[in-house]
C-alpha cells in the first residue's frame, strides 16, 4: 500500500474544524458555498484528495478509499487537530465511511451528502472497469458525456453545471480511472455501528443515488438527522446551499467539541 500524504486544502472561518471531502471527479472548489456559509460556526477545511485540485501526485499506485481516508487523517494531524466534524459527498462519503472505520477516535460527528453505504454490485464493478478503460483511452470526455448530465436535479443553474464541468476537465484522466477502480473495490459500510451524531443531506432529485434509499439508511442509524434537499440532485450542497448550509449549521451548533 502507498504511504499516506498530506493533502492541499482551502480554509475559511474559525473555531472547531469541519473537514469537507469532495466527490468524483471533483475537487475542493465544489464546497465554495460551504466555505463561505459555514465559516461562522467552524473552521471549514475543504481538502483536495490525491491527484485532485492542487494535490499533485507522481503515481496513482495504491488508490483506495482506505488510502484516501488515511490521507485525510495525515492532513488533520499535520494541521494539529485531534478530532473534527467530517463531511463527504458521494465518493467523499465513501471516504468518510472508511475514515470512520480506521480513525473513529478523530471523528466528532459525520455529515453525509448524496452518498450510499453499499459496495458496488457485480454489474456496477464491470461498469467501473469499462468506464475506467474509456477514460484511459479517450480522456475525461466519456465522463462529461455520461456522468455530468446525471449530477443535477431537473433545473440546475448554468453556473453550477459549468463549475462541475470545469472540475471534471481539471481531473487528470489517469486519476479519474484510478478513482473508479478504487470505488469498485470499496467494501460495504456498516452505518448502524456509527455512534457519533450524524446528519444526512440528500437532493430530492438525485438521479445517481435515490433519495428514498438514503432516507432508509439514515433511519437505520443510531443518531442521524435526515434532510431531503428540494430543487437539488446529486450535487445538493452546490445546487441548494440555501437549505444545506442552515441544516449543517443547526446540526453543528448541537455538536459539542470533544475535550
Ligand atoms: C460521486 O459523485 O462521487 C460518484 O457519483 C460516486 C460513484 O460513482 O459511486
Amino acid at each position: 500500500m502507498s504511504d499516506p500524504m498530506v493533502l492541499t486544502y482551502e480554509e475559511r472561518g474559525g473555531g472547531p474544524a469541519l473537514v469537507l471531502i469532495h466527490g468524483f471527479p471533483l475537487n475542493s472548489s465544489m464546497w465554495i458555498e460551504q466555505l463561505k456559509g459555514l465559516a461562522k460556526v467552524r473552521t471549514v477545511i475543504a481538502v483536495n484528495l490525491r491527484g485532485h485540485g492542487y494535490t499533485q501526485i507522481d503515481s496513482t499506485d495504491g488508490f483506495s478509499m482506505d488510502l484516501f481516508a488515511d490521507d485525510v487523517a495525515a492532513t488533520i494531524e499535520d494541521i494539529g487537530l485531534d478530532n473534527v466534524d467530517l463531511c463527504g459527498l458521494s465518493m467523499g462519503g465513501y471516504v468518510a465511511m472508511a475514515f470512520w472505520r480506521r480513525h473513529a477516535d478523530k471523528v466528532r460527528s459525520l455529515i453525509f451528502a448524496d452518498t450510499k453505504p453499499e459496495a458496488d454490485s457485480d454489474e456496477g464493478k464491470a461498469g467501473r472497469e469499462k468506464t475506467a478503460a474509456a477514460v484511459r483511452e479517450q480522456g475525461i470526455q466519456p465522463l462529461i458525456d455520461g456522468v455530468l448530465p446525471k449530477m443535477f436535479g431537473p433545473n440546475p443553474s448554468e453556473g453550477v453545471v459549468e463549475a462541475c464541468r470545469t472540475m471534471f476537465e481539471a481531473t487528470p484522466p489517469e486519476v479519474a480511472a484510478a478513482d473508479l477502480l478504487a470505488m469498485r473495490d470499496r467494501p460495504d459500510s456498516a452505518l448502524p455501528a456509527i455512534d457519533v451524531p450524524c446528519l444526512w443531506v440528500h437532493g430530492e432529485g438525485d438521479q445517481l443515488m435515490p433519495v428514498d434509499a438514503a432516507k432508509a439508511h439514515a433511519a437505520s442509524m443510531r443518531d442521524c438527522t435526515f434532510v431531503a434537499v428540494p430543487d437539488a440532485g446529486h450535487m445538493s450542497p452546490m445546487e441548494n446551499p440555501g437549505v444545506v448550509n442552515p441544516a449543517i449549521t443547526e446540526f453543528l451548533r448541537k455538536v459539542a467539541p470533544k475535550k
